[in-house]
């Protein structure tokens, strides 16, 4: 094999495949439908566990349909959808408020119990013989607690809750433990999709990322691994992924705090581990912080952001420790992230743009196009 070739275990295309139309971008018709099918159907990371106090109602977009994420007193978690089973008012009319055992409507005051749905009373209206209550409670969403995150599906049958790697390579993170240190949160002038193809490739690195290249000297060279490398083979012996002397993405390289002590040798070594649960959040494990960034369309052209950064208690309580500080470079990179992608989405509303090709490097992106595909046809 010469040294421009791709080896058969590599992950580069063999190909270059045509990549979405642009209604895929900016149509309201497309848009809805990913809404009805993919977004109706799959995980939605809904915050922690450790952010949800026992309690609290909050509201929550999952795709189109509106629910409610309650913590009760009790600290069970259950999740509804936001329509009374009277004449269908909302629920929960402010984005959080506090909950005691009943869900109340705030219309005719119908109550449901908060740890299962059913519906408990009908206020003032008395319901003849042919009412069952029991056919009346609130319409449950599923709900999957993985890591300490929250995960919440519209669907009453969600698919198995995956990532792009198994979700067991955090097993080693004490990651239900640490404490939520800093928050991020953007509205982007995007598709979400154009977010998630940003995030799928490196090519964009070297003209983007400065400041990455330099901490992650593999970037440079347009890839996301080693294996990417035209002459690759498996035989290849694994490089580290940060520069010399660097261990974690801080200002200085240093970590900023005591290192996860269940890390082993090589997961020190790899000085980063990403795990991707299309289709809204990516969660980066380094070896003294986590950081996770959850991607919510709003409409064709607008996508929310929020990136958090959890720690261990100890970290947060070094004297002067400052978790903006650790979390500005990180957030550099996303900001510049986020404007390649407004960028990208300004030009593919030129009328001449009729869909692009995907080079071997964007395999990813191509799995991300085949997976939305099929989701799509999926049945909801
Ligand atoms: S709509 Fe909720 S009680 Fe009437
Ligand atoms: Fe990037």
């Amino acid at each position: 094999m010469g040294a421009a070739e791709r080896h058969p275990l590599s992950p580069r295309l063999d190909h270059c495949p045509q990549g979405l139309p642009q209604a895929a971008y900016l149509g309201a018709d497309w848009f809805a439908q990913e809404m009805t099918t993919v977004f109706a159907r799959n995980w939605h990371f809904a915050g922690r566990l450790a952010d949800l106090p026992p309690g609290i109602m909050r509201r929550i977009r999952l795709g189109h349909a509106e629910a409610i994420l309650c913590r009760t007193p009790d600290g069970k978690v259950t999740a509804f959808h936001n329509s009374c089973r009277h004449r269908g008012s909302e629920l929960c009319q402010k984005a959080e408020q506090s909950l005691n055992r009943l869900i109340t409507c705030p219309y005719h005051a119908w109550s449901y119990a908060a740890d299962d749905g059913r519906l408990v009373s009908t206020a003032l209206a008395r319901p003849t013989d042919d009412f069952r209550r029991e056919d009346h409670g609130l319409v449950p969403c599923s709900v999957q607690i993985w890591a300490g995150m929250i995960f919440v599906s519209a669907s009453p049958a969600p698919p198995e809750l995956r990532g792009d790697v198994p979700l067991s390579t955090l097993d080693n993170w004490p990651v239900a433990s640490l404490v939520t240190g800093h928050r991020w949160e953007t509205a982007l002038d995007c598709n979400w999709k154009v977010f998630w193809e940003n995030y799928s490739e490196c090519l964009h690195c070297p003209g983007i990322h400065p400041e990455l290249c330099e901490m992650v000297p593999l970037y440079s060279k347009g890839i996301m691994g080693q294996s990417e490398a035209l002459g690759w083979t498996p035989d290849t012996p694994a490089a580290r992924n940060l520069r010399p002397g660097a261990e974690s993405w801080t200002p200085t390289g240093a970590p900023c705090g005591p290192v996860f002590p269940d890390l082993t040798m090589a997961e020190r070594e790899a000085g980063y581990h990403f795990v991707t649960i299309w289709p809204t959040v990516y969660i980066v494990a380094h070896v003294d912080y986590v950081r996770s960034v959850r991607i919510e369309p709003l409409s064709p052209e607008k996508t929310r952001l929020t990136a958090e950064w959890y720690f261990p208690a100890e970290t947060l309580a070094q004297p002067g420790f400052d978790a903006a500080e650790v979390a500005a470079f990180p957030k550099l990179v996303m900001e510049q992230d986020g404007a390649a992608a407004e960028m990208n989405q300004r030009g593919i509303r030129s009328p001449s743009y009729a869909g692009g090709r995907l080079m071997p490097e964007e395999y990813e992106i191509h799995r991300f196009h085949q997976w939305l595909l099929a989701e799509m046809e999926a049945a909801p």
